[in-house]
């Protein structure tokens, strides 16, 4: 429960929306096509948004602490500075501060002139240089640090929050500024996070990661002018944050071939496949229950998964601690890497490694089932690109044929026949 203050009704009228100020218009007497984006040079980054920044549009950039929000804003400053002014606001960071690490990441030639930085928290002085600069994007960060003088509760609260991002909005559009706000999101469920603030813009991407890895990932989540659930896939290092433009070649890049337990799953982040390595790890219960530990993978999926393999292929973990792990810190939500899953399990459980030209596709059903996944096309192009031949999958699947050129798509009914094609010998194991 949080309260929240009542604000007089005056102050909450939002600025260019007085009453009666618009009237309807046909839509073919709207003037202007497509929106004109703004070329962002940061690939990864201009491809979540849908292919550039919208001018005038409000982008919500979420994250927990210390993931690199930051960082990787005021790279997009330093690019869009090149193309006009840009105003970096920050209430956490002094301008001297914010001025070493853009040196830092770019040396002192590399900043463009055109790149403002302010350090103010409070929205009535932030709005007026938004007018008077006119910036083509402007950086909040963060939308917690920054306050309306007329609302009464402190920054960071819902209330703060909320009308602070809805003058920011109204600014945007009215002036044309893009405005990009970083917002804290933390682990215990933010509260006065983004979350309250989601419908209030037009864009809202998440950067997200394990802190303990290099890999960031920014999400789109809600998206105005393009797809959402895009992904762009960053690594974070003494430079900043530099683009992984082939990220399924990075979280390949450290497996062990023939090693028992790692299995490779394709997986869609949006429009793009991508290629990990699942690991699972099986090892007699001490004492007790058996442990499941999942490390980016749904735990539920995990338990289903481990039952399937249980009943209907006969592995006997009940008596078997099991951990599953994605390789890079990556979590996959989606429940095509079900068959991976119960791959790097039961090969791990028999000791035998998985072939290393194999990729393995296919949601798991309770009767122990494959069922089709979607974008099967796209999965087999990525997986044949980097060198895999064979692919795994579920036979409901209608195939154009052939798949992919140089892959071979290997048809199963169930998890039980595909770890037979997979895992020979230890399939024989059991039926004995
Ligand atoms: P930051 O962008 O400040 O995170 P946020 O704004 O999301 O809170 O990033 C902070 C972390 O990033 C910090 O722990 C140090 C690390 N970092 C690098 O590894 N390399 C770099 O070049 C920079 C600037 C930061
Ligand atoms: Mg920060």
């Amino acid at each position: 429960m949080v309260g929240e203050a009542v604000a007089p009704a005056k102050a909450r009228r939002v600025a260019g929306a007085a009453a009666g100020a618009r009237t309807p218009r046909r839509l073919a007497e709207i003037e202007g096509d497509a929106e004109a984006r703004l070329a962002l040079p940061i690939e990864e980054f201009s491809r979540v948004l849908g292919g550039g920044i919208v001018p005038a549009s409000v982008v919500l950039v979420g994250g927990e602490p210390g993931i690199g929000k930051s960082t990787l804003l005021l790279q997009v400053a330093v690019q869009m500075a090149h193309q006009g002014p840009v105003l970096y606001v920050s209430g956490e960071e002094s301008e001297r501060q914010i001025k070493a690490r853009a040196q830092r990441l770019f040396g002192s030639q590399g900043l463009p002139g055109d790149l403002f930085l302010l350090s103010e928290t409070d929205m009535d002085a932030i709005v007026q240089h938004l007018e008077t600069l006119h910036p083509v994007l402007a950086v909040i960060d963060s939308i917690q640090t920054v306050y309306l003088p007329e609302v009464e509760s402190s920054a960071g609260s819902i209330t703060q929050v909320r009308d602070c991002a809805a003058r920011l909005q109204a600014v945007a559009k009215a002036g044309g500024s893009a405005i990009f706000l970083v917002g804290h999101v933390t682990k215990e469920g933010a509260i006065a996070g983004p979350r309250v603030l989601e419908h209030i813009v037009d864009t809202v991407l998440y950067l997200e990661g394990d802190p303990f890895h290099a890999y960031r990932l920014l999400r789109s989540v809600k998206n105005r002018f393009g797809a959402t659930s895009e992904v762009g896939v960053f690594e974070m290092g003494a430079g900043g944050m530099t683009e992984v433009l082939n990220p399924s070649e990075a979280f390949l890049a450290e497996r062990v071939v023939n090693a028992p337990g790692s299995a490779i799953a394709v997986t869609m982040e949006g429009t793009r496949p991508l290629l990990v390595e699942i690991q699972g790890l099986t090892s007699p219960t001490s004492f007790g229950h058996p442990r499941r530990t999942g490390n980016g993978v749904d735990l539920n999926r995990l338990l289903l998964t481990i039952a399937v393999l249980t009943r209907r292929v006969g592995l006997k973990l009940a008596e078997q601690d099991a951990f599953v792990n994605v390789v890079g810190g990556l979590r996959i939500e989606e429940p095509a890497a079900d068959l991976a899953i119960a791959a790097a399990i039961a090969s791990s459980y028999w000791d035998r490694p998985l072939p290393a030209d194999t990729v393995l596709i296919g949601e798991v059903g309770l009767s122990g089932e494959l069922r089709a996944v979607g974008q099967l096309p796209a999965r087999l192009r990525e997986a044949a690109r980097l060198g895999f031949r064979r692919a795994i999958l579920p036979s409901s699947t209608r195939l154009e044929r052939g798949g992919a050129e140089g892959l071979a798509a290997i048809e199963a009914r169930s998890v039980r026949e595909a770890l037979s094609l997979v895992l020979p010998s230890g399939q024989s194991a059991v039926t004995e």
